[in-house]
C-alpha cells in the first residue's frame, strides 16, 4: 500500500508528499503520518527547508468530511496546523488542482505558498454548514484583509489563482513541474529570516463597515442558515483578539456549527449530489453518445432559457416554434428538445413527426414531466431514443432525466452526460407523470393552497413556509394569494403555525415517500437532491426524507394517518414505506 505521507531529500530541501486519493482529504492516517514526517524532518540538521506537496490530480481538497460527526480522533487538523506554524524552517506548499478548505488552511500555515496555473484556492465549509476551522478564519484576513477575508469565507466560491495571487495569497505561481519550481523556491527561502508567519501579523480593518454591510448581505443573500453569520463572528474574533484567543473562538463556533442539524443536513446535501449522481440501474459503463447539435423546440421563454443553457456549453442549439418550423431543419441534430406546451393528443402527433424528420439515433426529448412519456414515445418508431430531460428550473443546478420503459440505456448515458456538459447534476428517475419534481411541488403548493381556500390568511402560509425555508421565487409559483376561499366572508381561520408546517412539509414527505412505492425514484437521496437543487427545498434542512428523518418517520406518520382518518382524501392516504418504518422505528437512512 502508498505511504500517505512520504518524506524525499532533494539536496537540502525535504519534499513532504502526500498521497491520499482522489482528493487528498486529511484523513486520520494523514494526519498522523504528516506529523509524523514534520516532526522528523524539523529535527533534521540535512534539511534547511521543505516543501509539501500532493500527489495526484488535487492539492488537498479539504478534512475529510466523511469523518464528520463521529468521535473526533487525535491528532485533530488544528493540532497538525498549529505544529506547522511553530516549525523553525521554512516551509513552502506547492499548490495544484483545488487547495481547498482544511487544505488552504494547511498551506497558510506555511511560510510561502507557490502554486501551478489553473489552481483554484477556496474555504467552501460554509457549504458544509460549517466554518474553515483550522485556524483559516483568523489566517486569511491577517493575510488578506478583513474585507476579501469575508468575501471568500463567508461567500464559499473559489478563486483563481490569479485572484489568489493578486490578494497575496500566494506568493508565486509557477510555470512547468510544480514540484521541482517549488523545490527551486524552497532553496532560494532557505535562509532568509524571519520566517513569514501569517499568525504574526495583524489583520487589517480596511473599513470600519465592513462586518455590519457583510452582515446585512448575508440576511439577504443567506437567509435561514447559521454557518455564514458564524463565519462573520470568527473573522470578527480575528481583529478583536490575539492569534491564540482567535483559534480558541474559531474551535468553539466550529463545534456549535459541526453538531448543528444544519451542518447534517448541508453534509447529507453534499455527499447525496455525489451519490446520485451513480444511478441505480444504470451501468458506469454504458457508452454515451456524442451530441454535437441540439434543437429546442418552443416560443416561450421556457425554451429560450433552456436554449441559453446549451448555448453556454458551447453547444450549437438552434430554436424553433413546433407551430410553424420546418421540420427539414432537424434533419442533422443529435437531439430535439420540446419545450413547448400542449396536451398528450397534440405530443404524440408532434412526436410522430419528429420521428420522421429526425436522422436514426437522434433523441427526442420532451420537458413536459406531467404527460406520459410512454404513450408519447410510442406514437414513435423510436421509444429507445425517447426520453424526458427537465431543466427545472433552466437556471438552477438540476437536469432531472426521465426514463421511460423503453428507454434505452445508451439514452439515459446520453442524457447524464449532457448533464454534466451543462455544469448540472442529472439525476435518472422513472417516467410517470409529473416525475418527482414537479409532482412534490404541486403536492405541497396544493396542500397550502387549500389551507387559503379553508380560510388561512395567503401571507400567514406564505410566511411559515417562507420561515422555513422555501423561497419567495417557489411561493410565487404557488400562487396562494389568487387562490379563492371556500368560507362566505373570507375570515381566516385561526391556523397555528405549526398545522400550516406540518400539512404542507408532512404531505411533501407523504408524497416522497410514495414515489419510492411506486418506484418512480430509486432512492430516497434521488428525491431529497432533486427538491434541494430543482424544488426550492433549503439545503440546510437536506431534502424532505432527510428532514422526515429529524423529525422522526413514526411523527410523520402519526401525522399523515390522523390527517388521513379525518379528511379521508386519497392523497393523504399514508405511503406504505412511511408506514413501515413507522412500525419499525427506522429511518429513510438507515438507523443512527
Ligand atoms: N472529504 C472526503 N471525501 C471527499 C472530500 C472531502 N473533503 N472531497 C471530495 N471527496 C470525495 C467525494 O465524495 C467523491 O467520492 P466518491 O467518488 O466516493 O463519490 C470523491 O472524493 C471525488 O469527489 P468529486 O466527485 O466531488 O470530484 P470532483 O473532481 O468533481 O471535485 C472537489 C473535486 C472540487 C475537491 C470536490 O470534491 C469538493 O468540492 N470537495 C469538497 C471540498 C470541501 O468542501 N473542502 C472543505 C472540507 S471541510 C474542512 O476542511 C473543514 C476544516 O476546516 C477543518
Amino acid at each position: 500500500m502508498t505511504e500517505l505521507v512520504t518524506l524525499v531529500r532533494h539536496g537540502n530541501v525535504g519534499l513532504v508528499t502526500i498521497d491520499n486519493p482522489p482528493v487528498n482529504a486529511l484523513s486520520h492516517g494523514v494526519r498522523v503520518a504528516l506529523l509524523q514526517v514534520l516532526g522528523s524532518a524539523s529535527g533534521d540538521d540535512e534539511l534547511a527547508a521543505l516543501v509539501i506537496a500532493c500527489a495526484g490530480r488535487t492539492f488537498v481538497a479539504g478534512a475529510d468530511i466523511k469523518e464528520f460527526g463521529r468521535p473526533p480522533l487525535a491528532p485533530d487538523l488544528p493540532e497538525v496546523v498549529e505544529f506547522l506554524d511553530t516549525l523553525e524552517k521554512p516551509v513552502v506548499a506547492a499548490l495544484h488542482g483545488t487547495a481547498l478548505g482544511g487544505g488552504l488552511e494547511l498551506a497558510l500555515a506555511c511560510h510561502y505558498r507557490v502554486a501551478a496555473k489553473g489552481t483554484k484556492l477556496g474555504l467552501p465549509e460554509v457549504t458544509l454548514g460549517i466554518l474553515p476551522g483550522a485556524g483559516g478564519t483568523q489566517r486569511v484576513p491577517r493575510l488578506i484583509g478583513v474585507a476579501a477575508a469575508l468575501e471568500m469565507i463567508v461567500g464559499g466560491a473559489l478563486i483563481s489563482v490569479e485572484k489568489a495571487q493578486a490578494l497575496g495569497l500566494v506568493d508565486a505561481v509557477l510555470d512547468g513541474e510544480l514540484t521541482a519550481a517549488a523545490i527551486e523556491h524552497a532553496r532560494r527561502v532557505a535562509d532568509q529570516r524571519p520566517l513569514p508567519r501569517v499568525s504574526a501579523r495583524r489583520a487589517t480593518l480596511e473599513d470600519p463597515d465592513v462586518f455590519e454591510r457583510c452582515t446585512k448581505e448575508t440576511h439577504e443573500r443567506w437567509r435561514g442558515y447559521l454557518a455564514p453569520f458564524h463565519c462573520i463572528e470568527a473573522v470578527r474574533a480575528a481583529v478583536d483578539l490575539p492569534f491564540a484567543e482567535g483559534l480558541v473562538r474559531e474551535r468553539a463556533l466550529f463545534q456549535e456549527l459541526m453538531s448543528s442539524s444544519q451542518s447534517r443536513a448541508q453534509r447529507h446535501v453534499f455527499f447525496g449530489e455525489r451519490e446520485a449522481a451513480k444511478p441505480v440501474g444504470l451501468a458506469s459503463d454504458v457508452p454515451a453518445r456524442e451530441l454535437g447539435s441540439v434543437a429546442v423546440l418552443g416560443n416561450a421563454p421556457d425554451a429560450f432559457a433552456v436554449a441559453d443553457c446549451f448555448a453556454a456549453a458551447r453547444i450549437p442549439v438552434r430554436v424553433l416554434d413546433p407551430g410553424s418550423a420546418p421540420f427539414t431543419e432537424l434533419a442533422d441534430v443529435d437531439l430535439v428538445l420540446d419545450a413547448s406546451s400542449g396536451e398528450l393528443a397534440e405530443k404524440r402527433e408532434l412526436f410522430a413527426r419528429l420521428d420522421d424528420a429526425c436522422k436514426p439515433l437522434a433523441l427526442l426529448a420532451s420537458s413536459a414531466s406531467d404527460l406520459d412519456l410512454d404513450a408519447i414515445a410510442a406514437a414513435t418508431r423510436r421509444a429507445r431514443d425517447v426520453i424526458g430531460l427537465r431543466l427545472a428550473p433552466p437556471t438552477g443546478r438540476l437536469l432531472e432525466v426521465l426514463r421511460g420503459r423503453d428507454t434505452s440505456a445508451e439514452a439515459c448515458a446520453t442524457a447524464l452526460r449532457l448533464g454534466k456538459r451543462l455544469g448540472k447534476l442529472g439525476v435518472l428517475v422513472t417516467a410517470k407523470p409529473g416525475g418527482v419534481g414537479q409532482r412534490l411541488f404541486a403536492r405541497w403548493s396544493r396542500e397550502a393552497a387549500e389551507l387559503v381556500a379553508q380560510g388561512a390568511h395567503p401571507e400567514h402560509v406564505e410566511r411559515v413556509l417562507y420561515d422555513f425555508g422555501f423561497t419567495r421565487d417557489a411561493l410565487a409559483r404557488a400562487r396562494l394569494a389568487s387562490t379563492q376561499t371556500q368560507s362566505s366572508n373570507g375570515a381566516a381561520h385561526g391556523r397555528s403555525d405549526r398545522e400550516i408546517l406540518e400539512r404542507c412539509v408532512f404531505a411533501l414527505v407523504n408524497e416522497s415517500a410514495r414515489l419510492l412505492d411506486e418506484q418512480v425514484a430509486a432512492r430516497p437521496v434521488d428525491i431529497d437532491v432533486i427538491c434541494v437543487l430543482g424544488q426550492a427545498f433549503p439545503a440546510y434542512r437536506g431534502g424532505p426524507l432527510f428532514y422526515a428523518d429529524e423529525v422522526g418517520p413514526t411523527s410523520v406518520f402519526e401525522f399523515v394517518r390522523e390527517y388521513h382518518r379525518n379528511v379521508g382524501s386519497e392523497e393523504w392516504a399514508p405511503s406504505p414505506t412511511l408506514e413501515r418504518l413507522a412500525a419499525s422505528r427506522g429511518r429513510f437512512y438507515g438507523r443512527p
